[in-house]
Order: C-alpha cells, then sequence, then structure tokens
C-alpha cells in the first residue's frame, strides 16, 4: 500500500506543495517498511521527523495565513494543534512501550487519516483562497 501524491491535493503554493510532498515520501517510506515486515524499525524515525516536520510546516502554513489576513486562520491553526498533540501522545507512547504492532498500526492510522484529510480539503481551501486574493 502507498499513498499517491496527485495533482488535486496541490495548493498552488510551492512550497508548500514541496512539504506536502516531503511527507508523502515519508509515510510512504513508512508504509514500504511495514509491507516488508520492517514497520517496527521505520516507525521511530517517521516520529522522529513528523516532530520537526509540524514545527517547520505549520509554522510556514499558519505565517502565509497571517500575512494574507486568512480568514479562517484560527480554525486552521486550532487543526495543526491538535495534530500535534496528537502526535506529542503518539510520542509518549513510542517512548513507554517502543514500536510495538499496536502502535505501527495506530501511528499509520493517524498520519495518513490527518494527512490525506488536511491537505485534501483545509490546505486546499487556503490555496484557494491565496490564489483568488
Ligand atoms: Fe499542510
Ligand atoms: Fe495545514
Amino acid at each position: 500500500m502507498a499513498i499517491q501524491w496527485t495533482s488535486d491535493l496541490a495548493t498552488g503554493i510551492t512550497t508548500i506543495d514541496d512539504q506536502h510532498k516531503e511527507l508523502f515520501a515519508r509515510v510512504n517510506k513508512l508504509l514500504a517498511a511495514c509491507s516488508q515486515g520492517r514497520g517496527k524499525e521505520e516507525v521511530g524515525n517517521i516520529i522522529g521527523f513528523l516532530e520537526e516536520y509540524v514545527v517547520t510546516h505549520f509554522a510556514d502554513e499558519e505565517k502565509l495565513q497571517q500575512e494574507s489576513g486568512y480568514p479562517e486562520f484560527a480554525a486552521h491553526k486550532r487543526l495543526h494543534d491538535a495534530f500535534k498533540s496528537d502526535l506529542a501522545k503518539l510520542k509518549d507512547e513510542f517512548e513507554a512501550e517502543g514500536p510495538t504492532l499496536r502502535f505501527v498500526v495506530l501511528t499509520n492510522r493517524v498520519v495518513v487519516d490527518w494527512l490525506m484529510k488536511h491537505i485534501a480539503q483545509v490546505d486546499k481551501a487556503f490555496g484557494n483562497y491565496l490564489r483568488k486574493a
């Protein structure tokens, strides 16, 4: 199983789209590792990657939203903050219990669900706003 970047996920903002593509690549690395029975080896790497990624990527998006007076800024930021807290919970669990199979499955679900929904819906909505502004 792999997730596919397609042009209908594009926000039209190059830096943001490039960051999203990198996220897809990293998630695909985890999914590939899982299908080869190496999910437990890879899951710690993606948690580490995501911790840094969310800080830069969310900050970049939020800055653009504030600068452009985006009316949905507060709601969008709330979704970012909720994902950050989900990620912090994942990290705590990883540190407490290590890469159990349940943890690998949970990480896949949280990350893939969030990624697909958030980019396709709210990030894209912001891209549309910015293009019209
Ligand atoms: Fe994003
Ligand atoms: Fe976002």
